[in-house]
C-alpha cells in the first residue's frame, strides 16, 4: 500500500468550512480514510455506514478484524440512528461528560458497517471534545469510526508527527490540530448491564462516573493478574509498545534505584521513563521525564510520546516506574501494565 497522504494544519480549525477540513471531509466521502485529532489522542477516521471505508481502516493499520471500532458523533440524532435503544444511565452520562472521553456501550440497530462492531450485538459510541474534530463531523455528515492512529500495537499518537511516522502513506491524510489535550484514550464503559462496567480505563476516571451513578463496575480481566478474557476485544492484544522493551518497576525509588545498578552492572544499556521526583534522584542518562507524580493528568499527556522517545539502537530495555492508581492513574498504569514485557516487583 503506497498513496500520498495529504498533511493539513486548518487555519480556521472550529469551522466545518475551513478549506482543509473540507478537503478533508470530500476524501472521506469517498470513503477514504483520514487521521484527526481529539481531545484524547488522534483517531483515523471513516465514515461508520460503509463497509468499504471502514475495511481501510483495518488495512491502515494491521489491525485484528475481530477488534471493533468506537465510533465518533457530533449530535445525539447520530446516536439515535445507530442504536437499539439509549439507557437511561447512558443519558445521564452523556449529559455529563459528552462532548468528552467517555465511549458508552449499547445494543446496536446494525446501521453501522458490520466490520465497525467486528460481529459483536454492541456498539462503542463517544462525542469528542475537541473542535477540529466536531468539525471534521460535522463537514462529513456521518458518523466516523476510528481508532486510535497508530501501527497496530504502537503507542498511541498524541502528534500529528506520531501519525506520519505509523501512517504516512499508508492514509489519504492528517488533520494537525497540535498536540491532545488528555493524553491517553477514552473511557470504554458498558451500559448494556445492570450495572455499568468499565471495560478500559481512560480520560473519564471511575471517581467522576461515580459522581452520577449509583454504582460502577470494573471488568475483572483489568485486575493487573488475571486470566479472565477480557470483555473489550481489544484489551486482549499487545498494545503501546515501544520499540525496545518495557519492563516496569513495582516498589520504592530505593528499590528502583537497585534495579537500574544491577542491570547497568550487567551491561544493559539501559533508557529510563520517570516521573521529575525520581529522575532528580537518579544518577543516569538517558532519562526521559514524563511529569510529575503528584499530577497524573499530566503524566498521561506525556506518556505516549515518551514512549515513542526511545530508539531501538540506543537502548537494550526501557524501565519505568509505577504511578499511583487513583484517578487518572488507573488508566496510565492500565496502559503501563499492557505495554510492558517484565515486572519487578519489590513485594
Ligand atoms: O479515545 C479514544 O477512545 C480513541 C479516540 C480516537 O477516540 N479511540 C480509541 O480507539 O482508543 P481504539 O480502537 O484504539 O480502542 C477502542 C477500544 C478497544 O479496546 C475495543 O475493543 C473497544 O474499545 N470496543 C469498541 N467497541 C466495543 C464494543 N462494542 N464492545 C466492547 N468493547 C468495544
Ligand atoms: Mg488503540
Amino acid at each position: 500500500m503506497s498513496m500520498q497522504t495529504k498533511l493539513w494544519i486548518p487555519e480556521d480549525p472550529s469551522n466545518p468550512k475551513d478549506q482543509s477540513i473540507q478537503e478533508a471531509s470530500d476524501l472521506l466521502k469517498q470513503h477514504q480514510v483520514v487521521a484527526f485529532p481529539t481531545e484524547t489522542v488522534y483517531g483515523l477516521g471513516a465514515d461508520a455506514t460503509s463497509e468499504a471505508a471502514v475495511a481501510g481502516i483495518f488495512e491502515a493499520k494491521g489491525r485484528p478484524s475481530d477488534n471493533p471500532l468506537i465510533v465518533h458523533v457530533s449530535n445525539r440524532d447520530q446516536v439515535d440512528r445507530l442504536v437499539e435503544r439509549i439507557p437511561d444511565v447512558a443519558r445521564t452520562l452523556m449529559d455529563a461528560f459528552w462532548p468528552g472521553p467517555l465511549t458508552l456501550i449499547m445494543e446496536s440497530n446494525g446501521s453501522a458497517a458490520s466490520n465497525v462492531t467486528a460481529g459483536l450485538s454492541t456498539i462503542g459510541i463517544r462525542m469528542p471534545d475537541h473542535p477540529l474534530a466536531l468539525a471534521l463531523l460535522e463537514a462529513a455528515e456521518t458518523p466516523l469510526a476510528a481508532p486510535s492512529a497508530n501501527r497496530s500495537g504502537r503507542p498511541s499518537p498524541t502528534k500529528a508527527e506520531h501519525v506520519r511516522q505509523d501512517l504516512d502513506g499508508r492514509v489519504a491524510g492528517i488533520l494537525d490540530g497540535g498536540t491532545t489535550g488528555v493524553g491517553l484514550e477514552s473511557t470504554v464503559l458498558d451500559c448494556t448491564t445492570e450495572v455499568p462496567v468499565i471495560l478500559r480505563p481512560g480520560g473519564i476516571t471511575k471517581e467522576q462516573l461515580e459522581e452520577v451513578l449509583p454504582e460502577v463496575a470494573v471488568d475483572p480481566a483489568l485486575a493487573a493478574e488475571d486470566d479472565h478474557k477480557p470483555k473489550s476485544p481489544g484489551m486482549k492484544y499487545t498494545h503501546y509498545a515501544p520499540e525496545s522493551p518495557l519492563w516496569l518497576v513495582e516498589g520504592d525509588d530505593e528499590f528502583f534505584m537497585e534495579q537500574l545498578e544491577q542491570l547497568k552492572a550487567d551491561g544493559k544499556r539501559v533508557g529510563v521513563i520517570a516521573s521529575g521526583e525520581l529522575a532528580e534522584k537518579l544518577d543516569h542518562q538517558p532519562v526521559i521525564r514524563c511529569g510529575s507524580r503528584e499530577n497524573l493528568a499530566e503524566v498521561a499527556v506525556q506518556l505516549y510520546d515518551a514512549l515513542r522517545e526511545f530508539k531501538r539502537s540506543e537502548v537494550d530495555l526501557i524501565l519505568t516506574e509505577s504511578f499511583e492508581e487513583t484517578g487518572v492513574g488507573a488508566a496510565v498504569m492500565n496502559r503501563l501494565r499492557k505495554a510492558s514485557v517484565r515486572v519487578l516487583s519489590s513485594s
